[in-house]
C-alpha cells in the first residue's frame, strides 16, 4: 500500500525522502513523488514508475529546502500515472498533500468543490483535501485541517505543507498509521518505523483522530477537535540493521534465514519446563474453561497460521476452533458473544480487514487476543490482550517468517489454555516444550542441508504453469500456505488441497509433468496419503515429497527430508523447503521477489 515520509530540520529533506521511501518499497507501489518546501516556494517531483525514475527527475531538476513530503502511490482511485502520483497540490498552488487511505465521500466534495470552481487535475480521492484546504483557509492552518478533516470520511493519513505558513509540517490520521520521529532539531514523519529507523528510534505513535504540528522548536500534538494530548515518547527495539538485506539478494532469502532467529525471539521468556508463561494475555484458567468456542480470524499468511492454530488447540485444549477469512467474518454477522474468544492475527496490525474483524468482534462482547509482529500498531493497541512474535521487520511481501512466529504462538496458546483447562498432563507438556526448543536448530539444519537442492529442483522442475499441493490434518493447513506462496511470488497457479479429496474432481487436473508437493508428515494418515500420491504418480504427476525418515519414498520422484519432531509441531519444519521453493522458482523465472506485481505489504485498504 502507500507510504508516506516527511521531514523537517537542518539537511537537505530530498535524500532524507527518497531514503525513507526506498524503505518503504517493500509496502508496494506503483508511482512516487515529493514535494519540498523552500523560501516561499513549494517544488514538487512525482513520476509514475519506481523510485530509480523519480530519482532520475530529481537530478534534472534537484528540488531544494530542508522541509519536505514524499508519497509512493498504490492505485485504488485511478489508475497508475503521473498526475494520480502524490502529493496532490491545490489550484492555488499554496497547499500540498500527500494521503494513505481512502476518502469515501470524495465524489460528493469533488462535485462541490467542481460546482464553487476547482480544477481537478487527477481521478484521485486525495485531490479533495488540497482544494478543501484552499475553500476552508482562515490564516492559520492547523485550524483549517481541522474544518477540512470534518468534511472528510474514510481512513486517512496526511501530510500537510502550505506555502502561506512555511515551516510548519501537518501530520493527521484516522485509521491508516502515521508515526513522528524525533531527533536533535529535527523530526521525520513516516506511515511505517522502517522509512525513518536509520535516523531515530524515538518515535509519536499518533493515534486515530490525532494531529501533529511540526516545526524545528518540536511537535504540538492534539486531538482534531482541538484538545492537547500528552504522549510518551515510544522506543523502538529494532535494529536499523533488521531492515537492510545485509548481502543477501533478496529481502525474502534474508528474512527465510532469519527464521532460526526469529523463532529463538518468539519463545524466549515464554518457555518453562512444563508451562507457558503468556503474561500479557490476562485470562485466568476459570476464564478459559468457560469459552466454548475460539474465533480465529485473519488474511492470507496470518490465517493460514490460524488453521494450524486450530489443530493445535482443538487437539491440545478441547476448544472448538474456527477459522475465518476477516474479509468475510466482518460482513457475515457472525455469532460472537462474550463466551466467545477471538484471536486475531496480522504480522503488520494493520491490515483494514482484520482491524474491522477485531472491532466487530468487540462490538459483540467478545474478547480479543491479537497475535502480531508490530509492536504499536493498531491491532494490538485495539485488542484486550497481545503476544507479540517478534519475528522483527519483514520486509518481504511474501510473508516467512512473521508465518513461522505466528505458528509457534499458536503452540504456545494451546499449550497454555491446555494447561489451565488440566487437560495436558506434565510429562506431554514438557515433551512439547522440549520439541519447542529445539525447532530453531531443526529450521536451520533444513535450510542448510536443503537449500542448494531445492534451488536446483527449481531450475527443472516448475517449468509448468500450474502445481498442485496436497497433505493430510496439519499437513494440508501448511500445504495451502506453500501454494500460496508460490503463486503470490512466482505467478504459477497453484493450489493445495486435502490429500484424499483430490479423487473428488481435481485429479480430473493432473496429467503428465504436472508438479505435485506432497507433505507426508502425520502418521495417522501417512499410508492414506501415499495412497493419494500414487493416484497421482499413475497419472503423470511428479512428486516432491516432504517427509520426514521412515517414510516409504518410493512413489517419489524429488525427496525433501524434515528432521524428526512432535506430530503436532511439524508445520514449523515443513513450511520451510516450501518457501524456498517459491523463493528459488521466483528468481529462476525472473519475477519481482520481493516486490510481487499487484501486492503490498500491508494491505489498508478493503
Ligand atoms: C503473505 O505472503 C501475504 N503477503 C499476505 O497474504 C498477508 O499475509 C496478508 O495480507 C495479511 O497481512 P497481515 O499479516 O499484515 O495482516
Amino acid at each position: 500500500m502507500c507510504g508516506i515520509v516527511g521531514y523537517i530540520g537542518t539537511e537537505e529533506a530530498t535524500p532524507i525522502l527518497l531514503e525513507g521511501l526506498k524503505k518503504l518499497e517493500y509496502r508496494g507501489y506503483d508511482s512516487a513523488g515529493i514535494s519540498l518546501y523552500d523560501q516561499g516556494q513549494i517544488e514538487t517531483v512525482k513520476t509514475v514508475g519506481k523510485l530509480a525514475e523519480l530519482e532520475e527527475l530529481v537530478q534534472q531538476e534537484k528540488p531544494s529546502g530542508q522541509l519536505g513530503i514524499g508519497h509512493t502511490r498504490w492505485a485504488t482511485h485511478g489508475k497508475p500515472s503521473t498526475p494520480n502520483s502524490h502529493p496532490h497540490t491545490s489550484s492555488d498552488d499554496q497547499f500540498v498533500v500527500v494521503h494513505n487511505g481512502i476518502i469515501e465521500n470524495y465524489s460528493t466534495l469533488k462535485s462541490e468543490l467542481k460546482e464553487k470552481g476547482y480544477q481537478f487535475t487527477s481521478q484521485t480521492d486525495t485531490e479533495v483535501i488540497p482544494h478543501l484546504l484552499t475553500e476552508y483557509y482562515d490564516g492559520n492552518l492547523e485550524q483549517t485541517v481541522r474544518k477540512v478533516i470534518e468534511k472528510l470520511e474514510g481512513a486517512y493519513a496526511l501530510l500537510i505543507l502550505s506555502k502561506g505558513e512555511p515551516d510548519k509540517l501537518i501530520a493527521v490520521r484516522e485509521d491508516s498509521p502515521l508515526i513522528v520521529g524525533l531527533a536533535d532539531g529535527e523530526y521525520f514523519v513516516a506511515s511505517d518505523i522502517p522509512a525513518i529507523l536509520s535516523h531515530t528510534d524515538q518515535i509519536y505513535i499518533l493515534e486515530d483522530g490525532e494531529m501533529a504540528a511540526i516545526n524545528r522548536d518540536g511537535v504540538e500534538l492534539s486531538t482534531v477537535d482541538g484538545k492537547p494530548v500528552d504522549k510518551e515518547i515510544f522506543t523502538v527495539d529494532w535494529d536499523p540493521g533488521m531492515a537492510e538485506k545485509a548481502g543477501f539478494e533478496h529481502f525474502m532469502l534474508k528474512e527465510i534465514h532469519e527464521q532460526p532467529e526469529a523463532l529463538r525471539r518468539a519463545v524466549a521468556g515464554r518457555l518453562n519446563q512444563a508451562d507457558i508463561h503468556l503474561d500479557e494475555v490476562g485470562l485466568t484458567a476459570q476464564e478459559i474453561k468457560d469459552y466454548n468456542k475460539i474465533y480465529i480470524v485473519a488474511c492470507g499468511t496470518a490465517y493460514h497460521s490460524g488453521l494450524v492454530g486450530k489443530y493445535a488447540i482443538e487437539s491440545l485444549a478441547e476448544i472448538p476452533v474456527e477459522v475465518d477469512i476477516a474479509s468475510e467474518f466482518r460482513y457475515r454477522d457472525p455469532l460472537v458473544d462474550q463466551d466467545t474468544l477471538v484471536i486475531v492475527v496480522s504480522q503488520s496490525g494493520e491490515t483494514a480487514d482484520t482491524l474491522a474483524a477485531l472491532r466487530e468482534a468487540q462490538n459483540k462482547g467478545a474478547r480479543v487476543i491479537a497475535i502480531c509482529n508490530t509492536v504499536g500498531s493498531t491491532i494490538p493497541r485495539e485488542a484486550d490482550d497481545v503476544v507479540y512474535i517478534h519475528a522483527g521487520p519483514e520486509i518481504a511481501v511474501a510473508s516467512t517468517k512473521a508465518y513461522l512466529t505466528m505458528l509457534i504462538a499458536f503452540y504456545m496458546l494451546a499449550i497454555y489454555f491446555a494447561r489451565a483447562k488440566d487437560l495436558l498432563a506434565t510429562e506431554r507438556s514438557e515433551e512439547l516444550i522440549s520439541a519447542l526448543k529445539e525447532l530453531p536448530d531443526q529450521v536451520a539444519e533444513i535450510i542448510e542441508e536443503s537449500e542448494e537442492q531445492i534451488a536446483q529442483l527449481a531450475k527443472e522442475y516448475l517449468k509448468q504453469e500450474n502445481a498442485f499441493f496436497i497433505g493430510r490434518s496439519i499437513d494440508y493447513a501448511v500445504a495451502l500456505e506453500g501454494s500460496l506462496k508460490l503463486k503470490e511470488i512466482s505467478y504459477i497457479h497453484a493450489e493445495a488441497y486435502p490429500a484424499g479429496e483430490l479423487k473428488h474432481g481435481t485429479l480430473a487436473l493432473i496429467e503428465e509433468g504436472i508438479p505435485v508437493i506432497a507433505l507426508v508428515t502425520q502418521e495417522s494418515v501417512i499410508e492414506k496419503t501415499l495412497s493419494n500420491i500414487k493416484e497421482v504418480k499413475a497419472r503423470g504427476g511428479v512428486i516432491t515429497g516432504i517427509t520426514a525418515n521412515g517414510v516409504d519414498e518410493k512413489e517419489f520422484d524429488y525427496s525433501i527430508k524434515i528432521p524428526q519432531t512432535d506430530q503436532l509441531l511439524t508445520s514449523i519444519l515443513t513450511a520451510i523447503p516450501l518457501q524456498l521453493l517459491a523463493y528459488y522458482v521466483a528468481v529462476e523465472r525472473g519475477c519481482d521477489v520481493d516486490q510481487p506485481r499487484n501486492l503490498a505489504k500491508s494491505v489498508t485498504v478493503e
